[in-house]
């Protein structure tokens, strides 16, 4: 099956300007995005970079960078020119005069105009300064000669209150509709998917609702531990890392209204809806709502692993989870009395995002068989990760002269039905930010709805005698995380 390119859209001649130029997240992701979409030609000739970091990297030492981790895209060597670097302090003026002056000259000799893309590739802590910094040094304007963008990458504070301080901080330089916030998931075809299964089809919309669905389950499932993000980590845990802007990303567009149209504000209106319909638990309720884990040492792919307290950067005393799992309730018309159940871990047995919707039992069964007794109920697996698949599970009868009802699979895969190239979702995030547009980025609002969620649990965690239960690397997190389903007569679906 050959593989299909996009069509190109249309990009002017920009530069992205990224902030942390010689750290991980460029190396990783930003870098090797730039040069698959100027393999794919979605970029003009017209555009260039600057990094800017605080090593001594120089323009040479920046450019061996580019190549060598944008190594596996053929037309990067031809570009290198295009790349430019700037040393500097992030929080010293000084930075952001030179920068201009490079920015203009940059400018002059590419003939671009002078619309710029900044990417704060940072630690979190200096969005605020740098953005700031930016916008005093007159470099957060647009004008008739270009527009200033500014990407930013979760997380966005660390609870409800930094949230907003960080919101009025970037607002103080740059307008809402200047802000692209990333959380890459939203940039992941199987996710944007979840639109297009929900509003593109009339067979869902009427059984989409309390009426139909007994629960909901949604499972962010990590192979990987914590790695070299050690000290990172020690300071998120499981519900800042994943549970309050992935899994909340993927609930809102689960269970959210049809947006008018497929505009940002269409969009995120409605995912701000859902989120303010998110059951905010009081305090005392989370000790029976959430159960929080943390791995030790066990096997995963025949390998030995250690547990989170033997990881480099990690106290051996730490109490951080690596695991969350919650029973959420959505006070709407459409899904109240559903509960929402959410988990997410690493060094569990396998990676697997998901979300699954199990509808009611048939109100009656004639059939006398006990395999039609035992039958399981219908259920709408969408697969996220690693295999993208959307699977409808429903009962058939075994052939024979008996009613023996078995539960089979109609399935549905991305990869063996479309050849187009399926896009790195930071590739596709970038070139949205480029053009632009603001649909699969997050508002300053659902940010802060996002927090208001977990910020009890959140504050729960943090008492030490708040449950922290040890599973096993390699298993799918700590057995009390099944009760949290059982004691209501539900059970996760693991397979
Ligand atoms: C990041 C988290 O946001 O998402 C990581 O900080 C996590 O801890 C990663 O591993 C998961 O992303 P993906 O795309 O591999 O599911």
């Amino acid at each position: 099956m050959s593989i299909q390119m996009h069509r190109r859209r249309n990009v002017g001649g920009t530069t992205l300007v990224i902030f942390g130029a010689s750290g991980d997240l460029t190396s990783r992701k930003i870098l090797p995005a730039i040069a698959s979409l100027w393999d794919q030609e979605q970029l003009p000739e017209e555009f260039s970079v600057v990094g800017v970091a605080r090593s001594p990297l120089g323009t040479e030492g920046f450019r061996n960078l580019v190549m060598r981790s944008a190594s596996d895209w053929e037309s990067i060597g031809s570009h290198i020119e295009n790349f430019h670097y700037l040393q500097g302090d992030y929080k010293s003026i000084s930075t952001y005069q030179s920068l201009t002056k490079l920015l203009d000259s940059v400018e002059q000799s590419r003939k671009t105009g002078k619309s710029r893309l900044f990417y704060l590739a940072t630690i979190p802590d200096l969005f605020g300064p740098i953005s700031m910094l930016l916008g005093e040094s007159g470099l957060a304007q647009s004008g008739p000669s270009g527009v200033a963008r500014i990407i930013i990458e979760k997380p966005f504070g660390n609870d409800t209150l930094s949230a907003q301080m960080l919101n009025s901080d970037m607002h103080r330089s740059f307008s809402e509709e200047q802000i692209f916030r990333i959380d890459h998931y939203l940039g992941k075809e199987t996710v944007q998917n979840l639109l297009a299964l929900r509003f593109s089809n009339a067979v869902f919309e009427p059984i989409w609702n309390r009426n139909f669905v007994n629960n909901v389950q949604i499972t962010v499932a990590e192979q990987i531990g914590v790695g070299h993000r050690g000290n990172f980590y020690e300071h998120a845990g499981a519900l800042k890392d994943i549970i309050q802007n992935h899994m909340l990303q993927l609930l809102s567009l689960v269970l959210m209204e049809a947006p008018a149209t497929m505009t940002p504000d269409s969009i995120q209106n409605e995912k701000v809806k859902v989120l303010s319909s998110v059951e905010i638990p009081a305090k005392s309720d989370i000790a029976t709502r959430a159960v929080r884990g943390q791995y030790h040492s066990g096997v995963i792919n025949s390998d030995e692993v250690r547990g989170y307290n033997e990881e480099r950067d990690v106290s051996p005393t730490s109490r951080t989870e690596t695991f969350v799992a919650m029973r959420l309730a959505v006070d709407n018309w459409r899904w109240a009395g559903v509960p929402i159940f959410i988990r997410t871990g690493k060094r569990m047995s396998r990676r697997e995002t998901k979300v699954v919707m199990e509808f009611n039992r048939a109100p009656h069964l004639p059939f006398t068989g006990s395999s039609a007794r035992q039958l399981g109920p219908n259920r709408l697996i969408l697969r996220i990760q690693p295999e993208e698949e959307i699977k409808l599970v429903f009962g058939a009868k075994v052939p024979g002269q008996d009613y023996n009802i078995r539960s089979v699979a109609m399935d549905f895969s991305y990869a063996n039905t479309f050849r187009e190239l399926s896009w790195d979702a930071y590739e596709r995030l970038i070139l949205d930010a480029l053009l632009g547009d603001r649909t699969l980025f997050l508002r300053a609002d659902e940010v802060i709805k996002a927090w208001e969620i977990v910020e009890p649990v959140q504050q729960a965690f943090a008492d030490p005698d708040f449950p922290l239960y040890p599973y096993s690397a390699g298993t799918y997190g700590p057995k009390e995380s099944n009760k949290l389903l059982q004691a209501s007569g539900y059970g996760w679906h693991n397979s």
